[in-house]
């Protein structure tokens, strides 16, 4: 992996969980703890839990104060796999791109009369870190399968759905946390 890895500020310096965002691209760079673990599925995208026990011999002492409350996920996305437009409930995080490359479309919740939206393409070593309440959608469009980290904290207990429907936010459902968000 030879990509720079520089965390994307999207929320305010308060709520951003850099040290998500860290433990994140350093678990997506050491492929020997996940790389034999991964799977692809045809019917979903494929997850697994990343045990902190498990981990933590991986990973430089600084970090271990930031998996203390971390859930963590492993993820694979074959082409045209991915979400829809979601939140995290409470929970703030950070994903990094581990191989391959996700497109990320991100709903900012403004006071102004229409939702701002953007999408970027992040390739493997690319990380994204988030606040709660933070709602983006996240697709595999391209041609080769990816693999993502995804890092929360504390742990997701639910999400709700949206859609964006004359230029809002709309939420469209509430779902209990359970493996692939
Ligand atoms: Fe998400």
């Amino acid at each position: 992996m030879t990509s720079t890895v520089l965390p994307t500020a999207l929320t305010t310096p308060a709520e951003a969980p850099a040290g998500a965002a860290a433990l994140a691209v350093a678990l997506a760079i050491r492929t020997d703890l996940w790389a034999d673990r991964v799977e692809y599925r045809e019917e979903s995208r494929w997850t697994s839990l990343l045990e902190p026990a498990d981990v933590a011999h991986a990973l430089d002492a600084s970090l271990h104060a930031e998996l203390h409350d971390a859930q963590i996920w492993l993820l694979s996305w074959l082409p045209g796999q991915g979400t829809p437009l979601h939140d995290h409930g409470a929970s703030a995080g950070a994903f990094a791109v581990a191989r391959g490359t996700l497109t990320e479309r991100v709903v900012a919740r403004g006071t102004g009369p229409t939702a701002r939206q953007s999408t970027a393409d992040l390739v493997a070593g690319r990380v994204r870190f988030f606040g709660a309440h933070y709602v983006h959608q996240v697709v595999n469009t391209l041609h080769e399968p990816a693999v993502s980290v995804h890092v929360y904290a504390p742990r997701l207990t639910l999400m709700n759905t949206y859609r964006v429907d004359g230029g809002q936010l709309v939420r469209t459902g509430t779902e209990r946390a359970g493996v692939d968000w």
